[in-house]
């Protein structure tokens, strides 16, 4: 075994930063409530502030468009939950649409909101992860009110073209919500540009501590709150500020870096993709996606369980996982990988390398020869 880790699972959660996570301990003395009206509360206000200053100077937008939430999930299910309101506020029926390789903190809602009567249909995806973008105007209705397609899937990198979906889907009078958890930091994000609705954004992908998220607004007269009981986040988001989580957050956006993040993962990956190409019976899921994101490679190993190639890499000191982490403990095959065309069989053979800021191709020469040797292992027994 490795004496030190070796962690390829960035997509699932990154190591918190150094500066990251001095930025959390100083904050932990910034102990008064946000809402509380002397000096103590009113600093951690400013702090709170400041972060949204930072996130919203990364992404364009302005601070009022901008809540912090507990999570990616919590965003997600936020935006979802508005078909509710929206079913709610007439008689009309309410279809959304949502691609069929969102994470599943958006899939998952779409069986909550049948239970409303709301329909959902799914847009299909290439075997590259991309809306075909005829498909995907066919599938409005006269009453199709909220679409939500992910910027960058977790599972196979597939960046979509989100400019593109969103104009189509305000031609046909639909809010439309992206889920930008895996892309901030990854990949250039402009909300004006974009000019979605909604996007959601999580903390832990960022090399910043679990336990904090934000939401894109772009006008707040579109959406009712999720959590009620205070004013906080302008009365859209009811709960007392994790003070020091949004303050490593902004800390964490403050050091984004696309270009360098680009340049240092994309060398890692594309050394791995030639390493494992050169053995047979090896391919790169969604490998021809105009636009990925550089740090993540997704291979099907045929012939080779990939839960069993996972957990033999763990014994090695190596982290990997098969897919989406949430569906760790099931050997349920992805969705995503199901979406794109991979067979039953196939899809139980893939894995999931994601690199990050941390690694280095030191690291990647001893991940290429351990999984190479499993994989000729597993496959001889
Ligand atoms: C694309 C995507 N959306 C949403 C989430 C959920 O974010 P969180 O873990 O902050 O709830 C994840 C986490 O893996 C994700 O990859």
């Amino acid at each position: 075994m490795n004496s030190k880790l070796i962690y390829c699972d960035h997509n699932a959660t990154t190591p918190v930063h150094s500066d990251v996570q001095a930025s959390f301990v100083e904050a932990l003395s910034v102990y008064g409530n946000a809402s509380s009206l002397y000096q103590l509360g009113r600093q951690a206000k400013e702090a709170i502030e400041f972060s949204r200053q930072q996130l919203a100077d990364c992404l364009g937008a302005s601070v009022d468009q901008l809540i912090f939430t507990g999570s990616g999930t919590e965003a997600n299910n936020h935006v979802l939950m508005q078909a509710i309101y929206l079913k709610r506020q007439s008689s009309d029926p309410v279809h959304i649409l949502v691609s069929s390789i969102e994470h599943s903190s958006v899939k998952e809602m779409t069986t909550y909101l049948k239970s409303f009567d709301i329909e959902c249909d799914f847009i299909p995806v290439d075997d590259n992860g991309c809306i075909d973008i005829s498909v995907f105007k066919g599938l409005f209705k006269s009453y199709t009110r909220l679409v939500s397609v992910v910027l960058a899937n977790n599972e196979i990198g597939t960046i979509q073209d989100i400019q593109l979906l969103c104009e189509i889907a305000h031609e046909h009078a639909a809010l439309f919500h992206t889920d930008a958890v895996q892309a901030l930091g990854k990949y250039h994000i402009d909300v004006n540009q974009l000019n979605v609705d909604f996007m959601s954004f999580s903390s832990h992908k960022l090399y910043a501590p679990k336990g904090v998220g934000a939401l894109y607004i772009k006008d707040e007269t579109n959406v009712n709150p999720l959590l009620y009981g205070g004013h906080h986040e302008r009365g859209l988001r009811a709960s007392t500020e994790n003070v020091p989580g949004i303050i490593a957050f902004g800390t964490a956006v403050s050091r984004i870096d696309v270009s360098y993040y680009q340049q240092h993962t994309e060398s890692l990956i594309e050394f791995l993709k030639q390493e494992f190409l050169v053995l047979d019976g090896v391919v790169v899921n969604a490998a021809n996606s105009p636009l990925r994101l550089t740090n993540t490679l997704n291979i099907t190993f045929s012939g080779c369980s990939g839960y069993a190639l996972a957990m033999n890499c763990d014994l090695e000191g190596i982290a990997l996982s098969t897919g989406s982490a949430c569906s760790v403990g099931s050997i349920e095959p992805s969705h995503v990988l199901d979406a794109i065309g991979v067979s039953v069989d196939d899809n139980k053979s893939s894995i999931r390398f994601s690199v990050g800021l941390t690694n280095s191709i030191e690291e990647m020469h001893v991940v290429a020869k351990t999984v190479k040797e499993i994989v000729d292992r597993l496959r001889s027994c």
